[in-house]
């Protein structure tokens, strides 16, 4: 089974590297060596778990930069994202298995940029 090198990064600049299975998701793969990112319904539907694609490479003899959806599969579909969710790069990490070696914004921050706030 192939693995893939996954770079988390805070904003704080704290960073951590994952080697993610194609069958595991980004969430449980961070789970299993002690990690903690946020989620929630861990199916794809409140958007808690919410990460962006900063880089993804493809293999030696493809150096073209990837998008977020060829870095990853889906193992169910993301409600949580609208379509300019996805064309900006954001991913559900609770039901995305990768792909390509990325690089990914993680933190409850990631969240806020996407939930507008009522009461601006
Ligand atoms: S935890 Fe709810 S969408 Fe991922």
């Amino acid at each position: 089974m192939d693995r893939h090198e996954i770079r988390l990064e805070w904003p704080t600049g704290r960073t951590r590297t994952l080697a993610v299975r194609e069958d595991e998701t980004v969430l449980e793969a961070a789970g299993r060596d002690g990690i903690g990112l946020p989620y929630g319904c861990r199916t794809g539907a409140c958007g808690t778990c919410a990460g962006r694609l900063l880089e993804a490479t493809g293999h030696e003899s493809d150096d073209r930069t990837l998008d977020v959806d060829d870095a990853f599969a889906y193992r169910r579909c993301q409600r949580a994202l609208k379509d300019r969710h996805r064309a900006d790069g954001y991913v559900l990490l609770c039901v995305a298995e990768p792909r390509a070696d990325c690089r990914l914004a993680v933190g409850p921050s990631v969240h806020t940029e996407l939930v507008e706030n009522p009461w601006k």
